[in-house]
């Protein structure tokens, strides 16, 4: 060993230089994952009775690497934006199917489930709309419901009938928007009889944000569901968006909640899932969101609100599972672990005791800092053991949160824990490491976790 070092102790060390570079070859020393553990989000969740989703964008579709990593790894898409009422029916009974048609035949060939977002909502409501009289308005609410499901009559396993109803806050009061206030309380229910009659086999859900904990919001949307399954009002599933971020946690009370709805007899379904923050925090918290559905019986499925951080409603949290360049981030492998998935594949006997991710979090104009997010698998591990490989004429000059140890030719480097060997399952840490370039700013490659 050459040295160790940690809270950015430099490592003063003369390695050999030699030219082995190109050839670099990381010694695999994956602990052997199960033979039929899944390598995809999509799979894995299937494995688990559910579909595991993304919003789409018809614009994207094109572009390889969203079209890729979305045909890799998802089985479940939801329109981002392409079945909203301004999208599909910008002036009154003037029909625009393009572009959500798009999205539903690339799901459609590859065999992913379709989730319709949403028949009514105030938002993205085009301006005729609003202006209408009361028995006007209601003629064409229940008009586009009809037209829209028996449009994609067969195609969507889940509607949003009605989005975001309620107010925030304490009120527990619906929210205003034409068709509260000029239809009252029961344009929702007639809106679910619609669309069953339009589409009698589509699952129609309430879907809305806020309503991830026990709050006076999601009280009322409780109160809300509860008197239409004793009245007989058709609504299968509820939608919990789960759009979180530091002022917006997931709550403590997360699978209870969830729970709380199932138990009403309907299914629940994580509709919009996006967690700002990175690292750590950000993995930890999608893993939780994930157990929460998996502890659900009827908690049927999770879609992410966006393939990538890039194209994300708000892209500078970094909310999603993939960044920019379609790498998998922390939290992809959080969510890929606690779907019972192994992102080697392969292999036989055991299932996967802890994953590596790499992600470079800084960089400046002669070196940059990396790091690596160690996760533990479906069991508690107390060690672990990762390899860095830096390309020639790179040298790590720094690092921490780690022990290091080197090989002779100076550019593997073998870092196992420095008090962060232990870790329950799913459970995460990281150490890092600043690589100076010397003008060579090729990504290290990180080899298997290895645990003990
Ligand atoms: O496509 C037009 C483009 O032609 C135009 O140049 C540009 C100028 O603003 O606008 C583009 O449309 C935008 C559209 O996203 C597509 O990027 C709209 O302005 C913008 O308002 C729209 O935002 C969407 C938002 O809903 C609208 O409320 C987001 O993409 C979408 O992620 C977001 O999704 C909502 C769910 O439907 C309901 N729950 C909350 C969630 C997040 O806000």
């Amino acid at each position: 060993m050459i040295g160790t070092s940690q809270n950015r102790g430099l490592l003063a060390v003369a390695r050999p230089t030699a030219l082995l570079a190109a050839t670099l070859v990381v010694a695999v020393l994956a602990s052997a994952p199960s033979a039929s553990a899944a390598t995809t989000l999509g799979a894995s969740a299937a494995e688990k009775g559910r579909y595991f989703g993304t919003a789409v964008a018809a614009n994207h579709l094109g572009e390889s690497g969203y079209a890729s990593t979305l045909n890799q790894e998802f089985n479940s898409v939801t329109p981002e934006n392409e079945m909203k009422w301004d999208a599909l029916e910008p002036s009154r009974n003037s029909f625009n199917y393009g572009a959500a048609d798009q999205i539903v035949s690339h799901a459609q060939g590859r065999g992913m489930k379709i989730r319709g977002h949403t028949l009514v909502w105030h938002s993205q409501l085009p301006g005729w709309v609003g202006s209408l009289a009361a028995a006007d308005l209601r003629t064409a609410m229940n008009n586009h419901i009809t037209q829209v499901a028996q449009h994609y009559k067969g195609k969507i396993h889940s509607w949003d009938v009605v989005n975001e109803a309620f107010q925030d806050g304490s009120s527990g009061a619906r929210r205003s928007s034409p068709f509260q206030d000029k239809l009252g309380n029961g344009f929702i229910e007639e809106a679910f009889r619609t669309a069953r009659a339009a589409d009698p086999a589509a699952k129609l859900c309430y879907n809305d944000y806020n309503t991830d904990g026990q709050n006076a919001k999601s009280n009322a949307v409780y109160a809300m569901v509860s008197d239409f399954k004793a009245r007989g009002v058709p609504i299968d599933c509820v939608g919990f968006q789960s759009h979180f971020n530091a002022q917006s946690p997931v709550p403590s009370d997360y699978q209870q909640n969830l729970q709380r709805f199932a138990n009403l007899g309907v299914d629940v379904q994580i509709t919009e899932l996006d967690i700002e923050g990175s690292g750590t925090a950000q993995a930890d918290s999608y893993r939780r969101v994930v157990q929460a559905c998996l502890a659900v019986s009827r908690c049927t499925g999770i879609t992410v609100w966006g393939v990538t951080d890039k194209y994300s409603w708000r892209a500078s949290g970094t909310p999603l599972l993939f960044d920019g360049n379609y790498a998998k981030k922390a939290a992809y492998t959080s969510v890929l672990t606690a779907l019972g998935g192994s992102s080697s594949g392969g292999g036989g006997g055991g299932s996967q005791a802890c994953t590596a991710t790499y992600s470079e979090t800084e960089r400046w104009g002669d070196r940059f800092n990396g790091k690596v997010t160690v996760t533990a698998g479906s069991s508690a591990i107390t060690g672990w053991t990762v390899d860095v490989t830096v390309r020639a004429p790179q040298k790590v000059s720094t690092t921490w949160n780690g022990t290091p140890a080197w090989d002779s030719g100076g550019n593997v480097m073998t870092m196992k824990p420095n008090g962060n060997g232990t870790l329950a399952a799913g459970a995460a840490t990281s150490f890092g490491f600043t690589v100076m370039a010397n003008g060579e700013w090729s990504t290290p490659t990180v080899g298997a976790c290895t645990a003990s």
